[in-house]
């Protein structure tokens, strides 16, 4: 099954809560974003966004240049109907990341629990590319992947898993670490993954 493909039938045959990385409250990518000091004004992409509930906090807290980006046309349906009325507050994307040539620039880029999907070297370079080119100077990244003691699979693929350094290195030169934090993350199933957060900014 092609990536588009599995992401599609994840969304169209799970419950909002039946997926692992379902959370009510995104509180370690809403703290890192709040440390970023990014104003209401601030252009935001969550890369890979999904049906996340991130989006939803941003519109609550004011911001008004929301992008979410998602290979799951599913994913982003559902997150647009939970919004209702608010949901045109927001750009949406269907894209595949590692072939996505930003079309704009912005000052935060966020992703949780998707570059941890690329196993591939071409994919992970065509990745930071895409951010490094998104991500003008002085501006921020927030990135979370399942720690070196988290789960090696997610969603039934396998997953690379990183600490704060290794997060990091992959998107050096452009970007510097900040700060970093693992979150232990209870599944709606009752298991504990940890991931690694990193927040970055761009030289
Ligand atoms: C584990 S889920 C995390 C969703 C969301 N970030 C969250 O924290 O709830 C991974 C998400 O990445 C999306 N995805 C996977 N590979 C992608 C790619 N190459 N480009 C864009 N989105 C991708 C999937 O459709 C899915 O919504």
């Amino acid at each position: 099954m092609d990536r588009q493909s599995h992401w599609q039938t994840v969304y169209e045959t799970k419950a909002e809560n039946e997926v692992s990385w379902y959370q009510d409250h995104p509180k370690t990518s809403l703290a890192l974003i709040r440390d970023t000091g990014l104003g209401p004004e601030g252009r935001i992409i969550d890369v890979g966004g999904g049906a996340s509930r991130l989006v939803d906090c941003l519109v609550e807290q004011g911001f008004r240049r929301v992008t979410v980006l998602d290979i799951a046309p599913a994913a982003l349906e559902r997150a647009r109907r939970r919004l209702g009325d608010r949901a045109a507050l927001v750009e949406w994307l269907i894209a595949d990341v590692t072939g996505w040539t930003p079309p704009s620039r912005f000052d935060l880029w966020h992703d949780r629990a998707v570059f941890h999907f690329l196993t591939e070297a071409a994919d992970r370079a065509a990745y930071a590319a895409a951010m490094a080119a998104a991500v003008p100077t002085g501006g921020h990244a927030v990135i979370g992947t399942f720690a070196l003691d988290g789960p090696e699979r997610c969603s039934g693929l396998t997953i690379r898993r990183y600490d704060a350094d290794g997060l990091a290195a992959e998107f050096a030169p452009h970007f510097e670490m900040l700060a970093a934090m693992t979150e232990d993350h209870p599944t709606p199933a009752g298991k504990i993954q940890r991931f690694q957060f990193c927040r970055l900014r761009r030289r």
